[in-house]
C-alpha cells in the first residue's frame, strides 16, 4: 500500500520544502481519487451496463442468493418491503415471455442462464412501491455486476390504450396473482457482450441552491 512515509525526493536541502508542497497539495488528492477508483461499489455503478447477449455458462447459487440478498436489502417506504423475486430458469417461460416484451431482447431472456422477475404487493406499500420495486432491481443489477455477471432491466410497460399489456401478458404467463405489479424482470448471466454507454456530463444535471441557472 501507498503511503506518505515511503516518498523519497532525493533533492537535498530544498528536498523538505518540495515535500511539504507535495505531502500537502498533490497527495491528499492522490488519495482522494485513488481510493475513488479502487472503491468497489462506486466501480460497479459505473462499470455497470444493460448487458443483452449472454454466454450459456450457469451461476454459481451463491452468487444467486447474493444477487437476491442484495435486492432484499434495498430501502422501501417504511420498510415495508413490497417485493417478491420471482426466479425463471425454465427455457419455455423465457420464450413466451421474451415473446410479449415490446422490444427487441429476445435472444437476451433465452440466453441468460437465470431471469429474476421483480414483482410488488402495492397493498404493502400504496404510495411508494414501484420505487421500492425499482431500488430492489438496481440493488440486484449492481450485485451481479460486483460478481463479475451482466444483467438487462426490462422495463414492464404498458403502452397508452394498450389492450393487452405486457405486464397483464407477462402476469398471466408467470402465474403472479392479480394485486401484484410486475416492475421488471432482469435476466442475469455470464456477459458475451457488452455495449459502451454515454452519460450526459454532470454540469449539465447540478444546480446549486436553486433550479434556475444564473450563469
Ligand atoms: C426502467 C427501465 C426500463 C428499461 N427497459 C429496457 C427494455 O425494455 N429493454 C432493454 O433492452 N433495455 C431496457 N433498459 C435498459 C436501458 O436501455 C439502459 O439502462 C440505458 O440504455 C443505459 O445503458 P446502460 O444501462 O448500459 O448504461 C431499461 C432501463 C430502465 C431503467
Amino acid at each position: 500500500m501507498f503511503s506518505a512515509d515511503h516518498i523519497n525526493f532525493g533533492f537535498g536541502h530544498n528536498a523538505s520544502l518540495l515535500k511539504f508542497f507535495i505531502l500537502d497539495n498533490i497527495y491528499p488528492l492522490y488519495k482522494i481519487v485513488g481510493d475513488i477508483m479502487t472503491n468497489s461499489v462506486l466501480k460497479a455503478i459505473r462499470d455497470r451496463r444493460s448487458v443483452r447477449r449472454f454466454e450459456t455458462a450457469s451461476i454459481e447459487e451463491e452468487k444467486i442468493q447474493a444477487i437476491l440478498e442484495a435486492g432484499r436489502w434495498a430501502p422501501s417506504w417504511l420498510n415495508r418491503q413490497p417485493w417478491r423475486f420471482l426466479i425463471i430458469t425454465d427455457q419455455n417461460l423465457k420464450q413466451r415471455i421474451s415473446e410479449s416484451v415490446p422490444v427487441i431482447f429476445i435472444m437476451g431472456l433465452k440466453e441468460a442462464p437465470i431471469c429474476i422477475a421483480v414483482c410488488v404487493e402495492p397493498k404493502e406499500d400504496p404510495y411508494h412501491f414501484i420505487e421500492d420495486g425499482a431500488a430492489a432491481t438496481q440493488n440486484m443489477a449492481l450485485a451481479a455486476q460486483s460478481l463479475g455477471l451482466g444483467s438487462c432491466w426490462i422495463g414492464v410497460f404498458n403502452l397508452k390504450d394498450e389492450k393487452d399489456s405486457a405486464e397483464k401478458k407477462m402476469k398471466e404467463i408467470l402465474n403472479i396473482p392479480k394485486t401484484y405489479r410486475l416492475i421488471s424482470i432482469l435476466p442475469i448471466g455470464v456477459p458475451k457482450y457488452v455495449e459502451e454507454k454515454k452519460r450526459k456530463e454532470l454540469s449539465q444535471l447540478i444546480y446549486h441552491n436553486n433550479f434556475q441557472k444564473t450563469t
